[in-house]
């Protein structure tokens, strides 16, 4: 599952702070759900935390953003790894990240890279459509003739390729888009939309987004009503 955490903006504005103080408000958050998603056996959890596009908001909020997630990482790392959580990045390519932040990203992934109970992948720096057009490119750089290539393999030319796809996407704070979020891996996720702003965001709705999603009946296109499958 996964979850685009969105609101930290407007949950500043509404306490007439500024922004970066939604964003830092947002790091209890993300810690609450990824205990609660361990808790409930969630096996791959993704968090969107910056998008190619939100380079273009004004240089101080990047500067923050590219602050702050190195502050969470280095607090948060020890801990992740205790629990048995596998780290991996999307994205981070951008020559604008700090060089400080990318080797802290490297050590998280480098420390945690055997762990099993759950891989948490963070979406840094990510864009759907670019990972899809880097998987275009490396097809064509192992020179993969046009008539094999099949949606497998294509995936297979993703980065982290053994992601599943995505069965539950969560986006908080009302707004009801994709933002250009995992865009091969969401094809047939399902999707809640609490009210909530993220900072806000807590384990009781986490849990409530679950009830939601088990609820759903997922067809895939077909007639038949299979029941939700587990989460992951
Ligand atoms: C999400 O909160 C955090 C990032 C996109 C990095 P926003 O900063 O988008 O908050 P709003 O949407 O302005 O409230
Ligand atoms: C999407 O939120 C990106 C993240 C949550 C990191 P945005 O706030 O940037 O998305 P838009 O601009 O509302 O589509
Ligand atoms: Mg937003």
């Amino acid at each position: 599952m996964a979850c685009v955490m969105d609101g930290n903006g407007r949950w500043a504005a509404q306490r007439s702070l500024p922004r970066s103080a939604g964003h830092q408000a947002a790091e209890a958050a993300v810690i609450d759900v990824i205990e609660a998603a361990h808790a409930a056996g969630v096996q791959w959890l993704s968090l969107y935390a910056f998008s190619t596009e939100n380079w273009r908001r004004p240089c101080d909020e990047v500067d923050h953003l590219m602050w702050l997630v190195r502050r969470t990482l280095r607090k948060h790392a020890l801990a992740l790894h205790a629990r048995g959580i596998r780290c991996r990045f999307l994205g981070v390519g951008d020559p604008r990240i700090p060089p400080t932040l990318t080797r802290d990203i490297t050590d998280l992934m480098e420390l945690t890279r055997d762990n099993k109970r759950m891989t948490l992948t963070v979406a840094f720096d990510h864009g759907g459509r670019r990972d899809i057009v880097e998987a275009a490119r490396s097809l064509i750089r192992d020179r993969v003739p046009a008539e094999d290539v099949t949606e497998a393999n294509f995936a297979g030319h993703l980065p982290h390729p053994d992601t599943p796809d995505v069965d539950l996407v969560i986006r908080t704070s009302g707004e009801q888009r994709i933002s250009n979020f995992m865009l091969w891996q969401v094809a047939y996720a399902e999707w809640v939309f609490p009210e909530v702003l993220w900072p806000d965001f807590r384990a009781a709705h986490f849990w409530e987004c679950l009830t939601a999603y088990r609820q759903r009946r997922r067809r895939f296109g077909d007639v038949t009503v299979p029941a939700t499958t587990d989460e992951g």
